[in-house]
């Protein structure tokens, strides 16, 4: 069972001025799985928070539906078993960190008996046991950060919605972060986050959706998404002689140079070695072989710029 499951959810926003009508989500249907780690992604603008805002019912649809643990969003029995760290969040800045955990605790219904146990259980898990009694208005944006990491896990929910976690977090704390992502998925925790950080992202989530302007542009897991089937490079020591480029040509075998390196994009696996013993035959020297991937950034700038042309 999908633990969320969104069916053409469009989202417009139309103020009073025309001019300013906004399509924030175009017909979006995605799904989220049991236990993986999910990326919505895409530049700012993009729909990612308009998404989450309306799984959570901060906004409501203009149109389409969507479930999330099983029932009809805004379900109220299913938002008590989720998690959510909101993009650019401000707690009360007179509060100290575990005073923040220990109001948001009971805001979400945490048993007094446990509770203080489960505010210092949060505040070991996101490092800032050490700074548990100084107050928010001292802390930097990475701490702000882990605070609301550790708010959004208090009620030890069964999906967790992060909207942008490591926005401005230093690269260590990102590191951090994202272990402790990993770790949540261990657990058997489903993990929804929205990041404009691909390359980022491509590190730790099992499947992405890629979102721009409001529509789905692609979906799949990471591995999906970054690999062309058909290309491989080979490194090659010495030169190509004119004969086989004719060769190549003739025969339509996709053939480019790029330094040391043939960039052959083919049918299939016979003519790869096809086009590696012809090079043995010519006496060159091939130092590697490796079949093409690109990071989620290249794919979707290369997705983007193939739209603009269209
Ligand atoms: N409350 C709102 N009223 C009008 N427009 C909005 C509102 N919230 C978001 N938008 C617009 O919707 C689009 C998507 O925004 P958002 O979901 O915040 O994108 P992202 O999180 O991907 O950066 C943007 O063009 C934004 O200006
Ligand atoms: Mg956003």
């Amino acid at each position: 069972m999908p633990i969320i499951e969104a069916e053409g959810i469009t989202k417009i926003f139309s103020p009073r001025r025309k001019s300013a009508v906004v399509t924030a989500l175009s017909e979006l249907s995605l799904d989220v799985r049991e236990g993986e780690i999910f990326g919505l992604l895409g530049p700012n603008g993009a729909g990612k928070t308009t998404f989450i805002k309306v799984l959570l019912q901060i906004v409501f649809p203009t149109a389409g539906t969507a479930r999330m643990l099983g029932a009809p969003i805004g379900h109220p029995g299913t938002k008590a078993r989720v998690g959510y760290l909101p993009e650019n969040h401000r707690y009360p800045d007179f509060l100290t960190g575990a005073q923040v955990l220990r109001y948001f605790g009971k805001l979400s219904g945490v048993e007094s008996a446990t509770l203080q146990q489960r505010v210092d259980d949060r505040l070991r898990l996101v490092g800032m046991q050490d700074w548990h009694k100084t107050k928010i208005r001292k802390y930097s944006k990475g701490m702000m950060q882990r605070i609301g990491l550790a708010q959004a896990l208090i009620n030890d929910p069964q999906l967790v919605i992060l909207d942008e976690p490591t926005d401005g977090v230093d690269p260590l704390g990102r590191k951090e972060i994202r272990d402790l992502l990993m770790r949540l998925r261990d657990q058997g925790k489903t993990v929804f986050l929205n990041s404009h950080l691909l390359s980022e992202v491509e590190l730790i989530c099992d499947r992405v959706a890629i979102l721009n302007k409001g529509s789905l542009i692609r979906m799949g897991s990471v591995k999906e998404l970054t690999m062309q089937e058909n290309v491989y490079h080979v490194q090659i020591d010495g030169s190509v002689p004119q004969e086989l480029w004719m060769q190549w040509e003739a025969t339509r075998v996709g053939v480019q140079q790029d330094g040391a390196t043939l960039v052959l994009s083919l049918g299939d696996l016979r003519d790869l070695n096809a086009v590696i013993d012809q090079l043995r035959s010519h006496g060159i020297l091939i130092t590697g072989i490796s079949q093409k991937r690109q990071s989620l950034e290249d794919m979707f700038i290369d997705v983007i710029s193939r739209e603009g042309n269209a």
